[in-house]
């Protein structure tokens, strides 16, 4: 593995040898027995907001032995119409990996591809591939895996998460059902570029999507880049909010996840969240340990 450019472009192997690895690397906590991260150099460029991605990095970076740099693309030329291919020719002769988090997906690529060192995607439009991992990890540790599992997602398919939960059941033949109001779910070109046998599928009912579910999972209905959506995704996604209605047609054992961050009583409601906060904040935790998976395995010679 060069990169972790999205979860569509890892195998299932690597998926679930990045999540072997996290479950040792949260075992081994304060006292890991290699720092393969040991001189390097990482940086950080954000163009969007961030708590969890980028704590969880400059914490996971150091743990392994290295030193991170923050960069606000504001603050560099980026944010001044330096061409990310030029940007990326810099940093990849002075750095040793990069954490990317922006708008479009092309350009996590393209600075993989000019700079020729270990790049992360830490949330493009496209995909959110570092959160998957987290949730995958925390799936593992509450109900014991994703095999035979259903997955429900709930609000937003078409965001970044409804678009790597897709591709996480199609790498892992997991099922994975997208409950979306029109406009707001997974399309159809979308869908057809899943492998034929990926287990996902589609529904405008709520309700549906939560019957015999293992996992309700929700994010924010306003992704960062559509603040000025707010209003109308605010009426459209309602029916699509993840409250005790729905967790009482789950499985028995079902947990709720939430990638963060949550904006109480519209996709998640208060009761719901703080009834399953330890679950959530877990799953936020497990960022930390699936990423310092995912730079060990990219340090890997
Ligand atoms: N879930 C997540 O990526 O959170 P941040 O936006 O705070 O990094
Ligand atoms: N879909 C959300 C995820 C936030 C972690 C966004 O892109 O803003």
């Amino acid at each position: 593995m060069k990169h972790l450019l999205s979860i569509e472009s890892l195998s299932g192997d690597e998926i679930r040898t990045i999540i072997d690895d996290a479950v040792v690397l949260k075992r081994e906590r304060g006292h890991h027995s290699s720092q393969p991260l040991d001189g390097q150099c990482w940086a950080m460029i954000f163009t969007k907001s961030s708590t969890r991605t980028r704590v969880s990095f400059e914490v996971g970076v150091r743990e392994l032995g290295g030193s991170v740099m923050f960069l606000s693309a504001n603050d560099i030329q980026l944010g001044r119409g330096e061409p990310i291919k030029d940007t990326a020719r810099v940093m990849g002769r002075m750095l040793h990996g990069a954490i990317i988090r922006t708008y479009a997906q092309q350009d996590v690529e393209d600075f993989a591809e000019f700079s020729g060192i270990p790049t992360i995607n830490a949330l493009t439009d496209d995909e959110h591939p570092c959160q998957i991992l987290a949730d995958l990890l925390t799936i593992r540790e509450r109900i014991g895996g994703w095999e035979g599992k259903r997955v429900a997602f709930f609000g937003d398919g078409a965001c970044n998460m409804g678009r790597s939960w897709a591709w996480a059941a199609a790498r892992l033949g997991f099922e994975l059902v997208v409950a979306a109001p029109e406009g707001y779910q997974l399309d159809d070109e979308f869908v057809n570029s899943l492998p034929s046998d990926a287990k996902v599928t589609r529904t405008d009912k709520a309700e549906e999507a939560a019957e015999g579910s293992d996992v309700l999972y929700t994010d924010t209905w306003v992704s960062m880049g559509r603040e000025d959506e707010q209003a109308q995704r605010r009426v459209a996604l309602q029916p699509f909010q993840v409250n005790e209605k729905l967790m009482k047609m789950a499985n028995e054992g079902a947990i709720v996840q939430h990638c963060l961050p949550a904006y109480r009583e519209y996709e998640i409601t208060e009761g719901l969240l703080e009834s399953n906060a330890e679950a959530i904040f877990q799953q936020a935790e497990n960022r930390l340990h699936a990423q310092k998976a995912v730079l060990a395995n990219l340090v890997k010679r």
